[in-house]
């Protein structure tokens, strides 16, 4: 594993979020959060279930209002509509493996060459299958004939299809086996190896921490700390955030 911390220049950073605030109502659960992805990066935000990573990821895709700044690949997308912020190289796979399920994989494909322009759709399509065996297999399958983690799988396609600059994936293990989840998080890496900055949001914080080069904790909303995995690899401050003693 790479240890970035040292060569993190504040001035090139792609995704950039000062004082991140959102609130439902009048319930604010994010509070004044800062944080970067830089270019090529594996970035991990951990948190208790509850702690505002879904609703940090919603703000930055502009699902949901929100207070503070964003600055995107160069461009203040803070009032952004989420088409725009799509099309700026910023895609995010949803929470819980969403894809359509009275369409084939194929087809659940295609809908992600949408996103954002792919110049050749077949092959575009190709290279999915490449990265993506288990989907060739089935491309002419109705995505609910898939298991769970082959779902996830397609949905984690679906994103990376639009070849983003930033792909955000919300809990890609959740309610996964093992064997799937590493899978899916061998994949992210590889993508990163490739060019590809991830943002990963997830509770399985060993596994997460084993592919990211940096990690926000959060903690009831605020931000409570921030590192390499090394440097926060054992501390109390992890263990706190997950114990919550
Ligand atoms: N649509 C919503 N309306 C009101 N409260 C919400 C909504 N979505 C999430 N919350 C609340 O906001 C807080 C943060 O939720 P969330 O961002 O989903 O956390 P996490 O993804 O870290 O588990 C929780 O207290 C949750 O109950
Ligand atoms: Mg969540």
């Amino acid at each position: 594993m790479r240890d970035q911390a040292t060569v993190r220049d504040p001035g090139d950073a792609l995704l950039r979020v000062v004082g991140l605030s959102v609130a439902y109502g009048k319930a604010v659960v994010v509070h004044d959060v800062s944080m970067e992805v830089h270019p090529g990066e594996f970035v991990v935000l951990l948190g208790r279930n509850g702690a505002g990573k879904s609703t940090i990821l919603h703000a930055l895709s502009g699902l949901i209002p929100k207070r503070g700044n964003v600055h995107f690949a160069g461009c203040d997308i803070t009032h952004a509509d989420p088409g725009t912020i799509v099309r700026a190289g910023l895609v995010q796979v949803l929470e819980g493996h969403r894809v359509f399920p009275g369409l084939s994989v194929e087809d659940n494909l295609i809908l992600g060459t949408y996103a954002r322009r792919a110049p050749d759709q077949a092959e575009a399509l190709e290279r999915m299958y490449g990265l993506f065996p288990e989907l060739g297999e089935r491309r002419g399958q109705l995505a609910a004939r898939l298991s769970g983690g082959q779902q996830q799988i397609l949905a984690v396609a679906q994103g990376v299809i639009a070849q983003p600059k930033l792909l955000v994936l919300d809990e890609p293990s959740g309610g996964l086996a093992p064997l799937v989840v590493d899978r899916i998080l061998t994949v992210a890496a590889d993508l990163c190896r490739g060019g590809m900055a991830i943002l990963l949001v997830e509770q399985l914080v060993d596994k997460a921490l084993a592919r990211a080069h940096f990690a926000y904790l959060l903690d009831a909303g605020r931000l409570a700390g921030a590192g390499t995995a090394g440097q926060l690899r054992g501390t109390d401050l992890l263990r706190r955030i997950y114990l919550g003693d």
